[in-house]
């Protein structure tokens, strides 16, 4: 039987998960897989930790250089997160011809190109399943399930503490902090959970996750980032009233015009599927030319499911003679035919506070109308120092968008208090 020697880089709440799985389907990988994987080794600074998951301390490397050398390991998984000490690690482990399994999305969003030269150099296998959407198999699917196609479009939530947290407010009222709290208990959130509320950990999965669907390389900077701090529990009740469920997604589009990718906040109808997609749970919408339209829906962070993603490429790569490397583009940058798009089209959530007087509203609709801006719904309640006005917009511009509310911001009649995208 193959004998795979594995060493886990970090054991915090993933590469914990990862050493669990692998300890305990031991045995079902060599019924299932033909496969005698063993752990070798483990990096972990952090005593509690490796005693906590109960590993041999014979097996406690002290250093980098131990693994990179040892002739019993055969493949790295990388579970320290960010872009310094991993991306040094990384690629120590590579020069010694280590195949490498990451969950890290930055360090892929960012570094890709070097790290699969330097895996090419010599003849490591680099693997990133992990990296995007915790235990949904997205990357799998680009590379060898949905590869016949041209891929038009992309759209999902691809963080799972977001989702948690807008779920909670959402469902049970529960405050921003609260549910944050309880997202980083839970093991959801990012060391950093800035990375998760701030949209940078759903703009480097998109980053990578539309490379890998375009062909191109989609810089995680070309991304429009917009994260959930500003999203208020008014916007969310109000949403709410009107029909909606406000989720933190993530768009990517691929047209004849070019390319648009986007990550924030937006009200999706509580009949859309995403709209049940609560929690952890992470979904990603797939349109390819030839297969159509495409669902996947699982849990998007956690031990156990992000676990359960490395495994699998642990199991991939011992099962191959030759590693596979991806058809994501071995560039830092775009190609140079590669256009952007920034004034994107969508419909829009408003909120506004208006002075409760005679012709106020035909003011604020002559704003949209001279920005072609269309209303679907409107709703007015009275307050203690006039009106809130709560509209729903058609499909306009983001350009569009922006001039009417600089144009009502200094109207002197309105001003604005929330715009939010909402996805029809
Ligand atoms: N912090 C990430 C999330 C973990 O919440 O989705 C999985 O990538």
């Amino acid at each position: 039987m193959k004998k795979i020697g594995v060493a886990i880089l970090g054991l915090g709440v993933v590469g914990g998960g990862t050493y669990r799985i692998l300890t305990e389907h031991k045995e079902f990988y060599k019924t299932t897989q033909a496969l005698d994987i063993n752990v070798e080794c483990v990096l972990e600074p952090n005593e509690a930790r490796w005693r906590e998951l109960g590993v041999p301390e014979e097996i406690v490397a002290t250093n980098i250089a131990e693994i990179a050398c040892d002739p019993d390991v055969n493949i790295v998984v990388e579970c320290i997160g960010g872009v310094g000490t991993a991306r040094e690690y990384v690629l120590d482990v590579l020069y010694g011809g280590k195949t490498v399994v990451t969950s890290n999305k930055e360090l892929v969003a960012k570094y890709y190109h070097e790290l699969e030269r330097a895996a090419k150099r010599h003849s490591a296998g680099l693997y990133f399943e992990a990296s995007c959407v915790g235990g949904v198999p997205i990357i799998r699917t680009l590379l060898d399930g949905v590869q016949s196609n041209r891929i038009t479009s992309m759209m999902g939530i691809i963080n799972g503490t977001t989702n948690y947290i807008l779920t909670k407010m959402t469902e049970e009222g529960t405050s921003y902090a609260a549910a944050l709290s309880e997202a980083q208990r839970l093991g959801y959130a990012e060391a950093d959970p800035d990375a998760d509320v701030e949209g940078y950990d759903a703009a480097y999965k998109l980053s990578v996750l539309s490379s890998l669907a375009f062909h191109t390389k989609i810089p995680y900077t070309k991304v429009l980032r917009e994260g959930i701090t500003g999203v208020t529990a008014e916007d969310i009740a109000r949403g709410n009233a009107l029909g909606y469920r406000l989720k933190l997604l993530a768009i990517a589009k691929q047209s004849e015009e070019g390319i648009e990718v986007r990550v924030h906040p937006a009200f999706v109808k509580k009949e859309h599927p995403l709209a049940s997609v609560s929690g952890s749970y992470n979904a990603v919408f797939l349109t390819g030319d030839a297969v159509g339209d495409l669902m996947l829906y699982g849990r998007g962070a956690g031990d156990l499911p992000t676990g359960s993603a490395i495994v699998s490429d642990i199991l991939y790569a011992a099962s191959r003679i030759e590693p596979r490397y991806s058809t994501f583009k071995n560039n830092a940058t775009p190609d140079k035919d590669t256009k952007f798009i920034t004034d994107f089209e969508s419909a829009y959530y408003m909120r506004l506070s208006v002075n409760d007087k005679t012709g106020v509203l035909s003011k604020i609709a002559a704003i949209f109308g001279k920005n072609n801006i269309s209303i679907l719904e409107l709703l007015q309640t009275p307050d203690s120092d006039g009106a809130t006005l709560v509209l729903v917009t058609h499909e306009t511009h983001e350009a569009a968008i922006k001039n009417a509310v600089a144009k009502l911001n200094t109207s002197e009649i309105a001003k604005v208090e929330a715009v939010l995208r909402v996805v029809s």
